[in-house]
C-alpha cells in the first residue's frame, strides 16, 4: 500500500499533464480579447443572487465540487436530464445540489450571451463563480485559470462512486481523494467549505433519532445541538428538502469555525465529526481551528487543483450556448 499510492498519484499527474498538453492551456486572461467583460458580468450577477438568496454560495460552491469530482470541471453536472439521457445532476444524492446554484449560473451565462455570445463556457462561469461566492462571504482569493470546455456527455451513472458519502468510513474517504490525486491535507481543507455549507435531515437523521436502544443521539454530539437538530427536522419525513447548516455558529461566513465547531460536538455528519476523530485528520482540525490563515492557505491550494481537475481543452469539448443542455442532440449517447 505504501508503494502502491505514491505510484498511483504519479501517474495520475502525468495523465493530466498529458491531457492538458493535448489541448490549450489555461490562462487567467483567456477572455482577454474574445469577452473583456467577462469577469465582471459573472461577479455582477453573482452579487446580485447572493444578495438576494443567501444560499447561493453554499449551493455553487458544492456544484463546483461536484462537477468537479464526477469526471472532471466541464459543467456535466448542470445538463438537464431529457427522455433519451438522465443527466448527472438527477443522481440519488442531487437533493443536496441546491437550486440557488444552478440559478446563479444560468443568469450569469444569459447575461454573457447577449455580451459576448457562444465565447464564455459554462465550466469557466461555474469556477469563477465559485471563486466569486467564496471572497464575497468571508474567504480567500485566488486565481481561477480560465479556458475549460464545456462536456458532451452527462450521466447520472458517472456519479456512482465518486462523490464522498457522509457515512463512509474515513479509509474510503481518503482512498475516495487519493483515487483523484488530492491529499488527506487537501481533503480537509476542502471539507472547510462546510463553513458556509448546509445538509438535509436525512444525511443525519440516524445521529439524532433512535441512535441505539439506550440513546436517542450519537453521544459523541453536543447534547444541546443535538436536540435542537432533533426540533428542526422533526417533519423532515414530510418535507424532504428540510435542511440544518453545517457550521451552526456562523453559517453564512467563510471562515475557520467549522474547525472550532468539530471538537465541541458540533460537526453535523458523520464525516464531519470524523475529522475530529481520526487521528489521520485530526492534526489539520486542530492547525486550521486555530489559525485561519493556515487553514485559508490550505484551502486555495486545495480548490486551485481542484478547479484543474479532469478539464477538457480544445476540442475535447465545446463551448455550451444554455448551460443545460448540450449544443447538438447528436453529439453525445
Ligand atoms: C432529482 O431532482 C429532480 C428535481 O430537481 C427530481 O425530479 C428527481 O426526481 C430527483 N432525483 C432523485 C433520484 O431524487
Ligand atoms: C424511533 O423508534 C420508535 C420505536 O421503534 C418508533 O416508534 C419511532 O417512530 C422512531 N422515531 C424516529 C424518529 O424514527
Ligand atoms: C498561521 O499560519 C500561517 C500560515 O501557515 C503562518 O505563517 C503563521 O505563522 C501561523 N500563525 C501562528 C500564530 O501560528
Amino acid at each position: 500500500m505504501a508503494l502502491k499510492q505514491p505510484l498511483l498519484f504519479l501517474l495520475l499527474s502525468m495523465s493530466m499533464m498529458i491531457h492538458l498538453s493535448e489541448g490549450e492551456k489555461l490562462s487567467t486572461d483567456y477572455y482577454k480579447s474574445s469577452c473583456p467583460s467577462a469577469l465582471d458580468i459573472i461577479r455582477n450577477t453573482i452579487v446580485d443572487k447572493q444578495i438576494t438568496s443567501p444560499t447561493t454560495a453554499a449551493g455553487t460552491v458544492r456544484l463546483f465540487f461536484h462537477d468537479c469530482f464526477v469526471g472532471g470541471c466541464d459543467a456535466s453536472v448542470l445538463v438537464s436530464s431529457n427522455s433519451f439521457n438522465k443527466g448527472e445532476r438527477d443522481a440519488d444524492d442531487n437533493l443536496s445540489l441546491p437550486g440557488d446554484g444552478f440559478d446563479a449560473i444560468v443568469r450569469a451565462k444569459t447575461a454573457l450571451e447577449l455580451t459576448c455570445p457562444g465565447v464564455v463556457s459554462c465550466s469557466d462561469i461555474l469556477a469563477v463563480a465559485a471563486r466569486d461566492l467564496i471572497t464575497m462571504v468571508g474567504g480567500p482569493f485566488y486565481n481561477v485559470p480560465l479556458g475549460r470546455k464545456d462536456s458532451i456527455t452527462a450521466k447520472v451513472t458517472d456519479v456512482k462512486g465518486n462523490l464522498p458519502q457522509p457515512t463512509m468510513p474515513m479509509s474510503d474517504l481518503i482512498a475516495l481523494f487519493a483515487k483523484k490525486g488530492f491529499s488527506v491535507r487537501d481533503m480537509v481543507a476542502l471539507s472547510g467549505a462546510h463553513t458556509i455549507g448546509f445538509s438535509h435531515c436525512s444525511q443525519f437523521a440516524h445521529r439524532i433519532y433512535n441512535y441505539s436502544n439506550t440513546q436517542s443521539y450519537d453521544p459523541s454530539l453536543n447534547p444541546r445541538y443535538a436536540e435542537g437538530l432533533q426540533k428542526a427536522c422533526s417533519t423532515y419525513h414530510k418535507d424532504p428538502s428540510m435542511s440544518a447548516f453545517n457550521d451552526v455558529m456562523t453559517p453564512s461566513k467563510f471562515d475557520n469555525m467549522y474547525f472550532q465547531n468539530l471538537p465541541r460536538g458540533l460537526g453535523l455528519l458523520d464525516s464531519d465529526h470524523a475529522l475530529i476523530a481520526d487521528d489521520r485528520t485530526k492534526g489539520l482540525v486542530e492547525t486550521y481551528a486555530a489559525n485561519q490563515t493556515a487553514f485559508f492557505e490550505d484551502f486555495v491550494q486545495a480548490i486551485e487543483k481542484l478547479g484543474l481537475y479532469g478539464v477538457k481543452t480544445g476540442n475535447q469539448g465545446e463551448v455550451r450556448k444554455r448551460c443545460d443542455a448540450f449544443n447538438s442532440l447528436d453529439t453525445h449517447n
